[in-house]
């Protein structure tokens, strides 16, 4: 059984805390193919990995997860394996912050959420948020979202570290 924290020193610096992530997430995604297995366990590497950091525990995460594109409307997200409260179920490209990563296939960095227009607010706890697309061969194929309760939860390191886990995720999985 692999260990589910990726790094459990608080004060790590983020860069090497991301760089563990990777390595940890590749190793728990590595010998499966199915992506409802993997991103079951990525996500909960990934929330509990970053509410160890002292940097999530005074900006504390309360959701990870994934959005994936729905089958049978494909310009709609549709709710996939995640760590957190009951989220809405479906979003629509474009709409809010998800949609809007969707939309652009670019990382939504989102300082305060409340002033990003069409914020869809799943739980009232959340004031910033990051999204980060899924993206194969220029198809895309859903999107990592992870929320935490303070404004200014996240930076371009986080954004850095993250593309690349989903990058991981993106080479482990069948699609
Ligand atoms: N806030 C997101 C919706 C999903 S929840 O945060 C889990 C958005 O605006 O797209």
């Amino acid at each position: 059984m692999q260990e589910i924290s990726a790094n459990t020193n608080p004060s790590i610096p983020k860069e090497e805390f991301y760089s563990d992530l990777v390595d940890q997430i590749n190793a728990i995604t590595e010998d499966q193919t199915y992506w409802v297995t993997n991103l079951s366990n990525a996500s909960s590497v990934i929330y509990h990995g970053l509410k160890s950091l002292e940097h999530f525990q005074k900006k504390p995460i309360n959701w990870a997860g994934f959005y994936l594109v729905d089958p049978k409307n494909e310009k709609n997200l549709i709710l996939g394996p995640f760590q957190g409260k009951v989220a809405c179920t479906a979003i629509p490209f474009g709409k809010g912050v998800c949609g809007a990563a969707a939309a652009t296939q670019t990382t939504q960095l989102v300082k305060d959420v409340h002033e990003f227009p069409g914020h869809i607010a799943c739980d009232a706890a959340s004031n910033s948020e990051i999204v980060v697309p899924i993206v194969k061969d220029k198809r895309l194929l859903g999107v990592l979202d992870i929320d935490c309760e303070e404004v200014e939860g996240f930076d371009d390191v986080d954004r850095k570290g993250l593309e690349a886990v989903v990058k991981v995720i993106v080479a482990n999985c069948e699609w």
